[in-house]
């Protein structure tokens, strides 16, 4: 869609809000699919990068499967057509309560991240005389090169079980009746664009399978998590990933077993280019020495910039003048409510619409209500 186009559309909405091209998440989860069955590969989408009930029924009547980190989230899939059966559901800290909601939905993984968790998942799924499907997260201490903040296959974060632990895991796990092992799980990070992290986590993956057989275990499922990276500067000219490569790496450097099912949780890369937080200039402010654009849109719409100095490009929807460069502000009371430094863009004054682009994945599901602030609401292109 042009600038002028969805400019028109959204004029009469209320900003700061997120839009979704609807067509373009559709592209691309297709182009993920089409790539993924070449190889008989399963994907379940990570909600935690949406959740919003329309992107969901879109990607679960696509054939995606889920990936969940909360009770709340398993309920939301369920509700939006995600058949449990392809649900996997992950989490350090899962309690009682989240545990019998997935019991009871009898989900396809619960992807355990520790003993104790092991041994309570056992005891819950004994109360109610069932057995549980579990896979083993595993910490394969692999670098993702990429965000600390998003960097989870390290020895030192608190994800998943050491290889200094299996030992233990696997002659305990023998010892309980209701739970049955039927997977491992490894996710090394997010937004990881170095592709040779990939092939790296598929030796350690081959590793990690030979040390099992030791214990001659031979698992029928695996799943390497999610973490492809996008393209934050150029969303148009890459809008969709190279999906292609990606399961092609997969397909080249890691050994399954006979019949084991190879399986991802993909969120990002899905998601991430169909939105942008639309927001309204309410002043153009000259300083000495920069101009500041201070939209209606705070860090309380998107944290991604004040949390993670991450980059997003941004673009002025109504104006064509010259590019000027600007520090883009919101209305937050903190210095750390920044969604750009020295950002060109067209010149801009009050009353532009300004679109901050890639902000499908982890924007809209990270808003909050600081400063009393409304949370911002989704509108879709096919909707308007
Ligand atoms: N599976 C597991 C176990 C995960 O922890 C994650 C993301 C995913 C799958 C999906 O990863 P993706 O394909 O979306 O990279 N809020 C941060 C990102 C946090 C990612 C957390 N885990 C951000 O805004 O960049």
């Amino acid at each position: 869609m042009s600038n002028t186009t969805l400019a028109e559309k959204i004029k009469k909405i209320q900003t700061p809000f997120y839009f979704y091209d609807i067509e373009l998440l559709k592209k691309t989860a297709q182009a993920a699919i089409t790539e993924a069955e070449k190889y008989g590969y399963e994907i379940h989408y990570a909600l935690k990068a949406n959740s919003n009930h329309k992107i969901l029924k879109v990607l679960s009547k696509m054939g995606f499967g889920a990936d969940c980190v909360s009770a709340n989230e398993i309920i939301r899939a369920a509700e939006c057509g995600f058949s449990p059966k392809h649900i996997a559901y992950a989490g350090v800290g899962k309690t009682d309560k989240e545990i019998n909601t997935a019991l009871d939905l009898e989900i396809f993984t619960f992807n355990c991240e520790s003993l104790p968790e092991i041994e309570n998942i056992d005891k819950l799924a004994a109360k109610k005389g069932k057995i549980a499907d579990i896979a083993i997260r595993i910490n394969p201490n692999v670098d993702a090169h990429t965000h600390e903040y998003v960097t989870t296959g390290l020895e030192e974060n608190k994800f998943g079980i050491s290889e200094w632990q299996f030992n233990e895991v696997v002659e305990k796990i023998r010892l309980l009746n209701n739970i049955n092992l039927i997977c491992l799980h490894i996710h090394v990070g997010s937004q990881i664009t170095d592709m040779e992290v990939f092939k790296t986590l598929c030796k350690r993956v081959n590793e990690i399978q030979k040390t099992f057989e030791l214990f001659d275990i031979k698992l029928p499922h695996l799943n390497v998590g999610g973490g492809l990276g996008i393209d934050y500067q150029n969303p148009d000219a890459n809008s969709i990933v190279d999906f292609k490569s990606y399961f092609e790496i997969f397909s080249k450097n890691l050994n399954l077993h006979k019949g084991q099912k190879l399986h991802f949780e993909l969120g990002r890369s899905i998601v991430a280019q169909c939105g942008s937080l639309i927001t309204q200039v309410v002043y153009v402010k000259n300083g000495r020495q920069k101009s500041f654009i201070i939209t209606d849109g705070g860090m309380n719409d998107l944290i991604r910039p004040a949390l993670y100095h991450a980059y997003h490009k941004i673009e002025n929807l109504t104006s064509t003048k010259a590019e000027k460069k600007y520090d883009i502000v919101g209305p937050i009371c903190e210095s750390s409510d920044c969604f750009a430094k020295a950002e060109l863009i067209n010149e801009t004054q009050r009353g532009d619409i300004l679109a901050i682009r890639s902000a499908g994945a982890y924007g809209e599901v990270m808003a909050s209500q600081y400063n009393l602030r409304e949370l911002p609401k989704a509108y879709y292109s096919d909707e308007i």
